[in-house]
């Protein structure tokens, strides 16, 4: 499982570029509007410039012509751009027309598998299943992820299924386990993917060990 970062800040995709473990982004107006009143597409560019693979930003627009309009726009700011199309109708109706002329297309908001059919259909590169907010209305949301992965792999099909609205590292956990492609995960879950007790508790018992018999903190 691939694991991209949903953020807009500039020092946090740095950071998960510097791991090299970061290989997307993706964002929705809520998330830039989080870094200000910024200048949308230089800030989009620059997230761009340095992530090694898809970055993701959302049309505003609610009918399809619109949609495809900001989308074709949104295109040509860089290679590895990809337009957040909402999962409704309208947005049904766009991605057939963007996949169509090549343009990549997230369907984004998605939190049935009807609406992972559909987008499947329209040629959408990837699909985000939105987890966390169907788990915070007690539905089963990687329940959702796994039968996406399984309904795409039976027919064969190229969408990618992005396990989104992820709120802690236990759904980073059961995303790779449904199958999930790709996990975009929130800065501060990357943080504490990595955390485990035992490997503090263990790094201290090594350096100890070795600073007692060999009276120094070096290795050499
Ligand atoms: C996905 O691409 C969305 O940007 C994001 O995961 C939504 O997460 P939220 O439900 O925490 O807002």
């Amino acid at each position: 499982m691939k694991l991209f970062l949903d953020t807009a800040n500039m020092e946090h995709i740095r950071h998960g570029v510097r791991l090299g473990v970061v290989a997307g982004v993706t964002t929705n107006p809520s998330i830039v509007s989080r870094e200000g009143k910024v200048d949308y597409r230089k800030l989009v560019q620059e997230i761009c410039s340095i992530v090694p693979g898809p970055v993701s930003t959302e049309v505003l627009g609610q009918d399809a012509r619109t949609m495809v309009a900001e989308a074709r726009e949104i295109a040509k700011w860089a290679e590895n751009i990809v337009v957040k199309i909402p999962a409704s109708l309208e947005g049904v109706e766009a991605t057939s027309v963007l996949a169509g002329e090549g343009i990549k297309v997230n369907f984004t908001l998605c939190f049935t598998l009807n609406q992972a059919v559909l987008g499947a259909g329209a040629g959408a590169a990837f699909m985000s299943l939105f987890v966390g907010r169907l788990d915070d209305v007690g539905e089963d949301g990687m329940a959702v992820v796994a039968d996406i992965v399984e309904y795409l792999e039976y027919y064969q099909l190229p969408s990618q299924v992005i396990a989104a609205s992820i709120r802690h590292p236990q759904h980073c956990l059961t995303a790779a386990k449904a199958g999930a492609h790709i996990a975009t995960v929130p800065y501060k879950v990357l943080l504490q993917m990595i955390q485990h007790p035992l490997t503090n508790i263990g790094i201290e018992r090594f350096r100890d060990d070795w600073r007692k018999v060999m009276g120094r903190e070096e290795l050499s």
